[in-house]
């Protein structure tokens, strides 16, 4: 797999200019959801470098990484005369970045992309790493390749105009990241103040983060090992994500990652050890930042049924990432149904 550019960019029209530059293309095409494209192509549109670009325009958020609108995508592009020698900008958060990776590496078998993220999930998750898809029947990124975008800029004055939702949202990502990493990151992500958000010190923490990221997928792009740690939280997070999306109480991906991480952390000392005072500070930051989601026994059996959907898995065995301590990965983990169940019992008592 080739390797993606990941700047973290001072002047956005500058870093588009060059990222562009190393692009040799025929047509240009840039991607954005209804909110991108009205609050965030104006900052870019004057760029010399997108003027014979053209526009595509996709409905926002997470019910729109469809079937359906990646083949609008395919048919603008067919339409509008792209060929396998075109380029195509996505500008927008992880659905937009997600799907539009998948459209444009799969449209006459492979066009290169750039990936502009606006969010902070897309900034250090989503658009980093080369994984790219939609949802299907039911089920959270079921489709799709790995094909990593060509560059990455990223501008965090974007972030400045995130809701508080969002905005933690992804910081969830960032949190696995501290607990993937070192201590000392872990510790500094959970002292951050959200009642008064100091963009200066975020800006560092999320290179930071990207760098963690970056780090491990080039060590193993393709998820056959080291990768599966950034997959921690998400066994019981995507569980917890497509059970709300069935109750029609949908939640944002990096809360139910949050909440996802207070069950696996759970497990990981039970099971692994991991230390029972860094499991409580983690918890606590996550139930005062996330709040919790509501659930009881009888919803046990349907969330069970959800994490065996997951993509780690092999022959229907949960497959779990833990950790022995902060950045002791442990990759691989399984657990019996009791101890599952138990998890969930902890998760509704600590979470109470
Ligand atoms: N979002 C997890 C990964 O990129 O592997």
């Amino acid at each position: 797999m080739s390797r993606q550019e990941v700047i973290l960019s001072q002047n956005l029209q500058e870093s588009l200019e060059q990222a562009i530059g190393k692009c040799p293309h025929d047509k240009l095409f840039v991607l954005a959801d209804e909110c991108t494209a009205r609050l965030c192509l104006p900052l870019i549109r004057e760029a010399t470098c997108l003027k014979d670009a053209q526009y595509i325009t996709i409905g926002a958020t997470d019910t729109h990484k469809t079937l359906e609108t990646l083949a609008t995508v395919w048919k603008a592009l067919s339409d509008q005369g792209a060929t396998r020698h075109s380029l195509m900008l996505n500008v927008g958060g992880g659905m937009v970045t997600d799907l539009g990776g998948f459209a444009a590496s799969t449209f006459k078998r492979g066009i290169a992309y750039i990936n502009i993220p606006t969010t902070l999930l897309a900034m250090v998750d989503a658009s980093v790493g080369g994984k790219t898809g939609i949802n299907f029947n039911g089920l959270k990124n079921e489709i799709g390749v790995f094909a990593p975008a060509k560059s990455v800029l990223i501008d965090t004055n974007f972030l400045r105009t995130l809701d508080y939702q969002n905005l933690v949202s992804g910081y969830a990502e960032m949190l696995k990241h501290g607990l993937i990493s070192t201590t000392e990151h872990w510790a500094e992500l959970l002292n951050f103040d959200f009642n008064q958000v100091d963009y200066a010190a975020l800006q560092t923490l999320v290179a930071k983060s990207v760098r963690i990221k970056e780090d491990i997928v080039e060590q193993d792009p393709l998820e056959h090992g080291i990768r599966k740690a950034l997959n921690l939280g998400h066994t019981v997070g995507h569980a917890f994500e497509s059970l709300a999306l069935e109750e029609e109480r949908p939640h944002l991906h990096g809360y139910a990652v949050a909440w996802g991480m207070v069950c696996e952390l759970y497990l990981s000392h039970l099971k692994t050890g991991f230390p029972a005072d860094k499991m409580r500070q983690t918890i606590q930051f996550i139930r005062e930042t996330y709040g919790r989601f509501y659930f009881d026994c009888k919803q046990y059996d349907r969330l069970y049924q959800l994490m065996t959907h997951d993509k780690k898995n092999t022959s229907g065995i949960i497959n779990f990432t833990l950790l022995g301590e902060v950045g002791d990965i442990r990759i691989n983990q399984t657990a019996t149904r009791k101890e599952i169940d138990e998890m969930l019992d902890f998760y509704r008592e600590a979470m109470g």
